[in-house]
């Protein structure tokens, strides 16, 4: 496609079409992806870029996966859908379920699907408050939500999250959202933050909790992984107190870590899990929520009319959405992917905390195959860049220029690359990053020469 043909398109796209988190000059000179193989996208002008956050945190199993494409073709083809809500089942949900429950925590038991990972999250919420429901505890109702957290775009998981951006224009809140008391964004949390935490439900009233919502390691927020005795202390914080512990692993199930799921790094069972995106390989949608023994069993003792759970979705337990997600994670094992994110995973860290020696680079953090490198005018004092210079989206726009794609958090510049990304692949990524941090920063000292 030449570029009048492609300045044509995107007149199409502004005059139809709204974007995630849009804004009309982002969109002016938006690449518009046509195909993919492995970790590589091409764009309609057929220019290459390696896929350096699996688009969206989720392209686990690499683009252009025909066997994807087979078993949704094979399942459309029997059963495209059918009613799944109470009375009836089909087999592909089946199937997950029992896979999903066998692949989480020891102490997971059933499964509620929903499409995507907002959804899912809102779903952990109503179970999370219906328990207490069904236990009589009808005012336990709070979340705890955590500073630089994301959990979705709806209205519930909007308050949910931690980044005051995501929530400009969309007021008020949900007050039953309760944030925990800050601290520095980017360092990891400890068991300080954890004890923190306690003293809050405390203050709130234990018996008006519910739930504590937390990504195993911080995703959007600016890739954040916990210090090791975070995520231990806060299950003794959530046993001592009676609040439950929902792990949101939206991004951080299913190997991204190193580990089929996060919190097995840090030995700690949930009380609820959700999950999305890489379930799929984002193929097609689908998300849900993993309820532990305790909680799916209270739901099969509820006693009827009033114990019914009523909460539903008409694409719960799809079938062609669960036949993917089966073959998907087939994917998985046949090609030993929780293993490579672990060593890929690896070397993308070791990589990139080589650019530590880098002027500028303040800090490398990650787990598996997430990294987020952050971008300061002064490493030994941590003093950030003025914002208005608009450091971090430069470091994405000359990453792109050389045929790398992903995203920033203020001056963080965050990867997840596809599990199926060559080691070759990880090491351009490393260099393109070093590249792009040699021309920025030095571009924003000179705007500012006092720094
Ligand atoms: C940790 C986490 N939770 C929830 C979501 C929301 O998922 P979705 O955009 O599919 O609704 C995301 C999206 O990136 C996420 O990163």
């Amino acid at each position: 496609m030449n570029d009048t043909e492609y300045r044509a398109l995107i007149e199409r796209d502004i005059a139809h079409l709204i974007h995630s988190q849009y804004s009309l000059r982002d969109q002016q000179n938006a690449i518009i992806f046509e195909k993919g193989e492995g970790a590589i996208l091409t764009d309609v002008r057929g220019r290459e870029y390696i896929d350096g956050l699996s688009s969206l945190w989720n392209v686990a199993v690499g683009h252009g996966r025909k066997e994807l494409a087979e078993a949704a073709a094979a399942q459309m083809g029997s059963l495209a859908f059918a009613n799944g809500y109470t009375g009836y089942s089909n087999l592909p949900s089946i199937q997950l379920a029992e896979k999903l429950v066998s692949l989480s925590y020891s102490n997971m038991d059933a499964v509620f699907f929903a499409n995507s990972g907002s959804e899912a999250n809102e779903v952990a919420f109503k179970l999370a408050r219906f328990h207490w429901h069904l236990k009589g505890k009808m005012e336990k109702v709070k979340i705890i939500t955590r500073r630089q957290a994301y959990h979705g775009g709806t209205l519930a998981t909007t308050a949910a999250t931690g980044l005051p951006p995501f929530w400009r224009g969309f007021g008020p809140l949900d007050p039953t959202f309760i944030r925990e008391p800050t601290n520095h964004p980017f360092t990891p949390c400890t068991a300080e933050c954890a004890l923190a935490i306690e003293e809050q439900i405390i203050r709130e009233g234990p018996d008006t909790v519910a739930a504590i919502i937390a990504e195993p390691v911080q995703g959007a927020g600016g890739v954040i992984p916990p210090g090791p005795d975070y995520f231990p202390t806060l299950r003794q914080v959530c046993d001592r107190q009676g609040v439950l512990l929902i792990a949101d692993e939206v991004i951080t199930g299913f190997g991204r870590t190193g580990r089929w799921f996060a919190l097995r790094h840090w030995d700690v069972q949930p009380d609820i899990v959700t999950f999305a995106k890489a379930v799929t390989s984002a193929y097609v949608p689908l998300s849900g929520a993993i309820v532990s023994r305790e909680i799916h069993q209270a739901i099969l003792d509820a006693p009827l009319p009033d114990g019914r759970f009523m909460h539903g979705m008409t694409n719960s337990g799809h079938p062609g959405a669960c036949a993917v997600a089966l073959r998907n994670l087939q994917i998985f094992d046949d090609e030993n992917l929780v293993e490579s994110a672990a060593s890929l995973g690896q070397r993308l860290q070791d990589g990139l905390r080589g650019l530590l020696s880098e002027d500028g680079v303040g800090d490398v953090r990650g787990l598996g195959l997430m990294a987020g490198v952050e971008i300061m005018a002064d490493v030994e004092k941590r003093k950030p860049f003025p914002i208005e210079l608009g450091v971090g989206p430069r470091v994405v726009a000359a990453c792109k220029e050389r045929g790398l794609i992903s995203r920033n958090l203020a001056d963080n510049y965050l990867l997840a690359p596809p599990l199926v990304t060559t080691p070759e692949q990880i090491d351009r990524i490393v260099d393109i990053v070093r590249e792009a941090v040699r021309e920025v920063v030095p571009w924003a000292r000179r705007q500012k020469p006092e720094m």
